[in-house]
């Protein structure tokens, strides 16, 4: 059996099945924008490995600070431990994260953050006197991860339905109809911790923009109501929309702020949950006053130090302006699938660009687009897409435009047998 085969027959995929996998791609290594397959063809990651690789691939100077950090110190538990590299991000961090959010979680991937999020809202609630309050408000059209909570905290109706037995019960409001939220906390308000949702851009699931005000009115909303507002910045945060975080667009602070995906600038896995002061003096007055979360590689070193070095790559990087010229050559290479009988919409917004379609094309199509421009999509639902990795330059973009272009164009596939998730 060769490698692909065992691949085929062995391992799961992410949103696959095992037993009629579709195909993968063996890959040999990775720089900057491009992927080098084991048959030496080159693909253009348009999808950043799922959104993480804000610097480019196997960057350089993340690479050698992972190398020097492993020569030293590659893991040591958390517990009764720190380190420099922890000491260090945790630092660089906060001097990005928005006024006032300077308490620090970190977690191993990004659902484990939005978990811990919803651990502190409750932790928070309960040392505040209202241990009933256990419950959140989320978005519909959201996406907060793949774990129990996160699954929960994500689109009632979307790809994890399956799970609802397993899954804790929260509360959804519209994003476009502020109204929902007032009446759903209202009805709700005794069990009512905090309200999370993915400033501005709903990522994973709807792939859809909403308007900053609605977030002025959720700060007013929570401070009235003595909710906590958690902003979930793994997907929009590291300039994907524009800003530095997506809370911007709306000048909003929240009490909680998770972050991960490219705050190791795609290295390693690694996420924080940020909390104000006054969460985290609230939860250390209750009992128990320790907060209670500790995963095992918790601030891995190794981890850490890639994240420290990605953090001084954001600072020292004017990725303001690359965002820029990256949104206005989406915006023109993007227009014209506009005109595309199969096309339903065109969103650009920061260093994201989505087509969305009627139907998405047969999978053939979608192969022989990918291997025809050299340029890696990940198309799911009804949305063909690109959120390039920060660095991608007018070349790279045009690239990934005339992809999208070409694949919007192919003749649109059956709709997916029911309950299916498309991607
Ligand atoms: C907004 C948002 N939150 C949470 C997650 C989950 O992060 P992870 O896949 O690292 O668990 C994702 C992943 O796509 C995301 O987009």
């Amino acid at each position: 059996m060769n490698s692909l085969e065992f691949d085929r027959r062995h391992i799961w995929h992410p949103y696959a099945s095992i037993g009629n996998p579709p195909p993968v791609r063996l890959v040999k290594s990775a720089r900057g924008t491009e992927l080098t397959l084991a048959d030496g063809r080159t693909l253009t990651d348009a999808v950043s490995s799922w959104w993480c690789v804000a610097h480019g691939h196997n960057h350089p100077a993340i690479v050698e600070a992972i190398r020097r950090q492993s020569e030293t110190l590659s893991h040591v538990m958390f517990g009764g431990f720190t380190h420099a590299p922890a000491i260090e991000l945790a630092q660089a961090l906060t001097a990005l994260t928005p006024p006032g959010l300077d308490r620090v979680f970190f977690a191993d991937s990004g659902s484990i953050s939005v978990e811990v999020a919803a651990k502190m809202a409750v932790q928070y609630q309960h040392a505040r006197g209202f241990p009933k309050k256990g419950k959140l408000l989320a978005l519909k059209g959201g996406y907060h991860g793949d774990t129990c909570c996160a699954m929960a905290l994500s689109d009632p109706d979307g790809m994890h339905t399956l799970f609802r037995p397993i899954m804790p019960q929260h509360y959804f409001a519209d994003p476009y109809d502020f109204n929902t939220v007032i009446e759903t906390v209202e009805r709700h308000e005794d069990e009512m911790a905090a309200v999370i949702c993915e400033p501005v851009f709903q990522a994973a699931n709807a792939m859809r923009f909403y308007d900053p005000d609605y977030l002025r009115k959720l700060r007013a909303f929570c401070d009235a109501q003595g909710l906590l507002l958690i902003f979930d910045e793994i997907a929009a945060g590291f300039y994907r929309t524009g800003p530095l975080w997506a809370g911007a667009w709306a000048e909003v602070v929240p009490d909680i702020q998770c972050v991960g995906k490219a705050l190791t600038g795609g290295h390693l896995t690694l996420a924080a949950t940020v909390a104000s002061a006054p969460v985290a003096e609230t939860i250390s007055g209750g009992s128990p006053s320790a907060f209670m979360h500790g995963p095992t590689y918790m601030a891995n070193p190794l981890a850490c130090a890639a994240g420290v070095a990605s953090l001084k790559l954001f600072a020292e990087t004017d990725y303001g302006a690359k965002v820029k010229r990256i949104e206005g050559e989406l915006a023109a290479g993007l227009a014209p699938c506009r005109a595309l009988p199969n096309v339903k919409d065109v969103r650009v917004k920061g260093a994201v660009g989505i087509v969305e379609v009627g139907q998405m094309p047969v999978r053939a199509d979608i192969e022989r687009v990918i291997d025809a421009h050299g340029v890696w999509l990940r198309p799911f639902c009804n949305f063909i897409y690109t959120m390039p990795p920060l660095v991608a330059d007018t070349a790279t973009i045009a690239r990934i435009c005339g992809a999208i272009r070409d694949l919007a164009a192919s003749e649109p596939g059956p709709p997916p047998p029911d309950g299916d998730f498309h991607e």
